[in-house]
């Protein structure tokens, strides 16, 4: 069972398009403070306003370890800084953490440097529709090379287990 190679070019030209055209939108890691990182005496507030995020994107604190750690808190362990009731803690050094929730999230050092502006609270905004515009740039390509792949009947279900495996790897990209 072999795909002759002109098939083979057409099809992965075809499943790059279709991933790129299903990844609109890519998974951002939004390193707090940039390359200050998650330190004491820096303005959070203003780093986040500086920065939009979405569901499924990752918000990752880099800092020494043993010396800061992370909080998710409510809003009153934002304001007050205190780690009551925290949802989750983090202490790698180098924590990623996936933000899963169309919501506004709270993040705090927990070993008192909250109060020297070691936190920082982010609003997290539902995915926007994928731009229709997307839809007919892949045309161009599907129109001639679908119907070439298609006639390929006898390699049917081999395809569309390629494309889902193709596909599959290609949300890692995203
Ligand atoms: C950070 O900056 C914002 C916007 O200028 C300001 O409202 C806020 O008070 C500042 N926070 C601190 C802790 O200085
Ligand atoms: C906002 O982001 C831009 C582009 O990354 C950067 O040049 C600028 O310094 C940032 N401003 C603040 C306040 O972080
Ligand atoms: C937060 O702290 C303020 C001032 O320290 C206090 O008045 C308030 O009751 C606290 N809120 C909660 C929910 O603990
Ligand atoms: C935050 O959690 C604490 C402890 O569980 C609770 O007392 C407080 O009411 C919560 N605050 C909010 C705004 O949900
Ligand atoms: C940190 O989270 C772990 C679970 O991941 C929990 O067992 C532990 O009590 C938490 N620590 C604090 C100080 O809240």
């Amino acid at each position: 069972m072999m795909m002759s190679s002109s098939t083979h070019l057409i099809f992965s030209l075809l499943l790059i398009s279709a991933a790129a055209t299903l990844c609109p939108v890519h998974a951002t890691d939004h390193i707090v403070g940039a390359n200050r990182g998650w330190n004491p005496g820096f303005n959070y507030t203003l780093w986040a306003n500086n920065h939009t995020f979405y569901v499924g994107d990752l918000i990752s604190f880099r800092y020494q370890k043993n010396q800061y750690n992370v909080f998710e808190v409510n809003q009153t362990g934002y304001d007050n800084c205190t780690t009551e009731g925290a949802v989750g803690n983090w202490s790698s050094g180098k924590d990623f953490i996936p933000l899963n929730a169309a919501k506004r999230y709270y993040f705090i050092c927990g070993n008192g440097q909250c109060y020297s502006g070691m936190k920082v609270s982010v609003l997290v905004h539902p995915l926007p529709p994928p731009p229709s515009s997307s839809i007919a740039h892949l045309n161009p390509l599907s129109d001639s090379a679908a119907p070439v792949v298609l006639q390929q009947r006898g390699f049917g279900v081999l395809i569309v287990s390629f494309a889902i495996s193709w596909l599959g790897s290609g949300w890692m990209w995203c």
